[in-house]
């Protein structure tokens, strides 16, 4: 299969997924489903779940070991994205070509929504069949938490004053969600240390490098196809401030030809991952 349709597969794949494990209840607080499901459910490039799932092929695991474990990564991140489109963090109106989940349903609902995700995607580790479900559990809670996502939102938040410490709040922010992507799927898969280390390592790049993308677009992108508003980062510091388009492009080349080298000691074994590299540094939303 081309790398396309396998992309397309693997999306309809973990959609179904979400679908399945998505939280879900009634009651007077029935508004807190419809606000997360609200956000799941709104599309998104599913990067971070489709990561696990391929780099869990790539060591021959069995896909029922990883679901779990891509799902609460996903909704990891869904959480996070409701926070930072608050109008305490990034202010944003618009998110996946939709309403911010605040404007539809209020500031503390969306952070209820998120507070409930957070807590339920260890839930879904927990109920993972997965025997490696406990120390996935700490995978995910270092890497988005204070260390780590959370951390690099902080960074985010304060500003970053000169470049190492720009790699950081990037590597933290974008870069922890990604490399726990690739340490699940490599968890699940029961894959050698060896190996773990190497794709959380490609991971990082994979990471650094989407995350200057996500800066460059945030100046060349447009709001219709990115699905959310362009020259919202403006009044931080991003990648294009300390380094200008140019460079920041090279910069970006760089660091994913640093990505797919780690990789390619796999071969062909690794092609989608290598192309996946491609297609996230070339897109444009
Ligand atoms: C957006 O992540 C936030 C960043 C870390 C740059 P994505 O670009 O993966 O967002 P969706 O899930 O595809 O909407
Ligand atoms: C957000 O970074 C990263 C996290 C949510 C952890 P950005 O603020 O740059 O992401 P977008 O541009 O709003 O998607
Ligand atoms: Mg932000
Ligand atoms: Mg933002
Ligand atoms: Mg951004």
């Amino acid at each position: 299969m081309d790398f396309l349709n396998q992309l397309k597969t693997d999306t309809k794949i973990v959609e179904d997924w979400l679908f399945e494990l998505s939280p879900k209840g009634d009651g007077y607080h029935s508004i807190i489903f419809e606000s997360a499901n609200y956000s799941i459910s709104n599309g998104g490039k599913r990067i971070r779940p489709i990561l696990a799932m391929e780099v869990c092929k790539l060591f021959g695991g069995d896909l029922e070991n990883v679901k779990h474990f891509a799902c609460a990564l996903e909704f990891i991140h869904t959480y996070s994205l409701i926070h930072d489109d608050l109008p305490c963090m990034d202010n944003d109106d618009l998110r996946r070509g939709k309403p911010t989940n605040h404007k539809v349903y209020g500031d503390a609902i969306a952070v209820l929504a998120g507070d409930g995700l957070l807590t339920y995607a260890f839930e879904t580790v927990l109920k993972s069949p997965c025997h490696k479900r406990a120390e996935a559990g700490l995978c995910l809670a270092k890497l988005s938490g204070f260390d780590g996502m959370v951390g690099g939102q902080v960074i985010d938040i304060k500003g970053a004053t000169d470049k190492e410490m720009l790699i950081d709040l990037h590597k933290r922010k974008t870069g922890a969600l990604i490399c726990a992507g690739a340490y699940l799927g490599a968890l699940s898969a029961d894959a050698a240390q060896k190996d773990i280390d190497n794709v959380t390592q490609f991971a990082e790049n994979l990471g650094l490098a989407f995350q200057i993308k996500d800066d460059l677009l945030d100046v060349l992108g447009d709001e219709k196809t990115l699905g959310k508003p362009v020259g919202s980062d403006m009044d931080k510091q991003t990648f294009v401030d300390f380094y200008g388009i140019d460079k920041a492009t090279e910069k970006l080349n760089e660091i994913s030809e640093k990505a797919k080298d780690i990789i390619s000691c796999y071969g062909d074994k690794s092609k989608f991952l290598t192309e996946l590299t491609d297609y996230l540094i070339n897109r444009n939303y």
